[in-house]
């Protein structure tokens, strides 16, 4: 290979109209991969150039953000982390591999996994939550449907965990912003994750936006090389995020584009994302020895590498027929099943599920028939044509059983104007219940999309309000992007569903759901606030020197000249207590379920034990339900301080009104291992608090000790 053609490599470019434009560049050898490029037909013509007019014949690498579908539309990521079923995330991955790749896509950008404390982050809606645990098992999922068995499988894409890393603790939840994590905090919370996607075997890494303590991830040698290679055995290749070398002049990390490509190959990116650096001065820098060739030797051995293993050389043509394949049925019935799993029961007054006696339900709220909104976020290829809403679904699936009045009240989620609000009054007072659906627009979160204020968009709260004074009871579907400020709401409603954006078949599931087809099980995999100024807020906090003790006086109840230490002098918020609105690992179902019987093999472990733990999970309702048992773990005391608890296991269980079924985790005693004062991966001895729990804030705490 030439220098040329090894830098080439190295170049990626985002389609353009043009195929001849982009033949000349292919044909010269100067492009390794193409994204946005999502037509069968074109993908061949292009691939044809570089494989049949270039020197090598070196195939291109077909990239495209498939996040949560390619056509068939799954809940929004943060969604598929509420069902905590792996199995969801691999199912929809894989599907969205089998209609990504018959398009000609064999590499995507995803699974996301930035862990993300800060719902004012529009990118939450992307990732799988705050918590590291259940983020590290939805991503290893997600990367193994996308990968498949072998990725040399035509069905398989190429995986690529980001961002790498965290950028999901941007300052103020504004996205872009610098983060400020230390290594410790890195190591602890915000790496995991691409270490379990490491292991897994993700074949491709992207950099992150954002600059740590000053360090932009795109010319960050630790850990790209450090951490990423060194540690983990990484090796695949580094993608850089759109545009992001560049973007370290505007950062001030570099003077110009020369240098952004000499720190981000020097620190061991591989692949320029469109902002064309190392094609302009890769040769330069390599002549005045400030870049060596061995460097680009190894970054051309990881992406061919990558090719080869998805038997590019072999076949680098797509079938050009798709027909057969987008939207099948059974690929509608997975994004229905995710949909329904992924849904969220906060509240339920007994309304839920509707009882044989409801004849009439007025249905309003701007996403109750919003088929592009119902999508979500990172949708490109997603047909909402083909989205079934909820409005659409309660007819078709229970419209015998049901009157449907439907009036909106409002045209979309940002809507200010009051004045179709008495039209849905007046269809509420005819209902027997009210299907109230708001939340967001699609386009209220995602990239580059941060918001301040997290309460419902426009008129929605007046809504809510009007038709909750009529008297009936108010069944509230929230579809969202991220957890919003809904307490009001929640006081209204007889009954609230969380739905986040349920993609496709949102609609089924939820009719499903309301009446009663389907049981909700999803829980939060995120801590909702009770307001915005209580962010960050998640269960995995550190206990404080003066933890909240939840019994301190509130803004409202404070005396008149109360004396300045009257209140006490605990970490709490005056207007907002401690608690949050909901608490990550919280979900309701329309049964109930009973622990009992919480038993540890032993109370006493050495480091290389293992521990099991068993519980008795009693379903004492009247319906079949599915109950998310959780295993949470405190190091009690540290070298250095350690979270009040740790998510460590969970499972669904599924069970029959009156059944039992004892639930049992196998809990290696390494696996309690942090990065303590030394900045050593280690379980350090002592005691511990453990809980088998339906939430995180629940359960009654149990003891063991780890021995030197
Ligand atoms: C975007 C996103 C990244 C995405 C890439 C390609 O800016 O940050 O997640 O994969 O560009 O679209």
């Amino acid at each position: 290979m030439t220098l040329e053609e090894k830098i080439g490599q190295m170049n990626q470019i985002s389609s353009y109209g043009n195929i001849e434009d982009m033949g000349v560049l292919i044909k010269r050898g100067e492009i390794g991969s193409i994204l946005n490029e999502v037509d069968p037909v074109r993908v061949n013509a292009l691939q044809r150039v570089a494989v049949e007019e270039s020197r090598l014949g070196i195939p291109l690498l077909i990239a495209r953000d498939v996040i949560h579908g390619f056509k068939t539309i799954f809940p929004i990521p943060l969604g598929q982390a509420a069902s905590f079923n792996p199995g969801i995330a691999e199912e929809g991955a894989r599907i969205s591999a089998i209609e990504a790749s018959a398009a000609g896509i064999r590499w995507t950008f995803a699974p996301m996994i930035d862990i993300a404390r800060d719902p004012r982050w529009g990118r939450v809606a992307e990732g799988c939550g705050e918590d590291p645990y259940l983020t590290s098992v939805m991503g290893v999922a997600t990367v193994r449907g996308y990968q498949g068995e072998s990725l040399s499988d035509p069905t398989s894409i190429a995986a690529c965990p980001k961002h790498f890393v965290g950028y999901g603790a941007a300052e103020g939840g504004r996205d872009y912003n610098s983060t400020f994590i230390p290594e410790r905090q890195l190591r602890n919370v915000y790496l995991p994750p691409f270490e379990a996607a490491a292991k897994a075997g993700a074949a491709t890494y992207m950099t992150s936006f954002n600059d740590n303590d000053g360090v932009p991830s795109t010319g960050n040698k630790f850990i790209l090389q450090d951490v990423l290679r060194g540690e983990w055995g990484f090796d695949g290749f580094v993608v850089t995020d759109w545009a992001s070398a560049t973007e370290m002049i505007a950062h001030g990390f570099v003077a110009d584009a020369k240098e952004a490509a000499l720190k981000s190959v020097n620190a061991g990116v591989d692949m320029e994302m469109v902002s064309y650096s190392f094609v302009n001065y890769l040769p330069e820098l390599i002549k005045e020895g400030k870049v060596k060739e061995s460097a680009i030797n190894e970054a051309v051995r990881n992406i061919l590498r990558i090719k080869f293993r998805l038997g590019l050389f072999d076949h680098p043509y797509v079938r050009e027929t798709t027909e057969d394949i987008f939207y099948a049925e059974a690929h509608l019935e997975a994004a229905k099943r995710a949909a329904v799993e992924s849904a969220i029961l906060l509240k339920n007054e007994g309304i839920l599920p509707l009882k044989e006696s409801v004849c009439t339900v007025a249905v309003v709220g701007p996403l109750a028939d919003a088929p592009h909104e119902q999508l979500g976020t990172w949708i490109f290829d997603g047909d909402k044509n083909y989205t079934q809403t909820p409005l659409a679904a309660i007819r078709q699936l229970y419209g015998d059983r049901v009157e449907v009045i439907y009036e909106p009240g409002l045209s979309y989620s940002r809507d200010k104007s009051t004045e179709g609000i008495s039209r849905a009054v007046a269809a509420a007072a005819r209902a027997d219940v009210v299907l109230a659906f708001v939340g967001e627009e699609a386009i209220l979160s995602g990239e580059a999309h941060s918001l301040a204020d997290l309460h419902l968009q426009g008129a929605q709260s007046q809504l809510i309000e009007a038709v909750a004074a009529t008297g009936k009871p108010v069944v509230t579907v929230v579809m969202a992007g991220r957890p919003l400020t809904i307490g009001r709401q929640v006081e209204l409603s007889a009954a609230v569903l969380y739905a986040f954006h349920p993609g496709t078949m949102g609609g089924p599931a939820l009719a499903d759901l309301i009446f009663g087809k389907e049981v909700p099980s999803g829980k939060t995999p995120i801590t909702f606030p009770k307001m915005v100024g209580q962010i960050p807020v998640y269960y995995a906090h550190h206990n404080t020197g003066r933890p909240a003790s939840r019994t301190e006086t509130l803004i409202d109840d404070i005396p008149v000249e109360a004396g300045q230490t009257s209140l006490g002098n605990t970490s709490f918020y005056l207007d907002a207590g401690f608690d949050p609105l909901y608490p990550f690992g919280y979900g309701l179902s329309y049964t109930t379920f009973r622990y009992d019987n919480i038993r540890l093999s032993d109370s006493e472990l050495k480091k290389n034990d293992i521990l099991t733990v068993e519980c008795d999970i009693t379903n004492t309702g009247e319906y079949e339900g599915t109950e998310v048992v959780q295993l949470y773990v405190q190091d009690k005391v540290g070298s250095v301080t350690r979270p009040v608890k740790e998510l460590k296991r969970f499972t669904r269980v599924n069970l029959k009104p009156g059944e039992t079924r004892t639930v049992v985790f196998d809990l290696p005693v390494e696996e309690l291992a942090f990065w303590n004062i030394d900045m050593v991966r280690t379980v350090e001895p002592g005691d511990f608090g453990l809980w088998v729990a339906t939430h995180s804030q629940s359960g009654d705490e149990f003891s063991f000790k780890v021995m030197d």
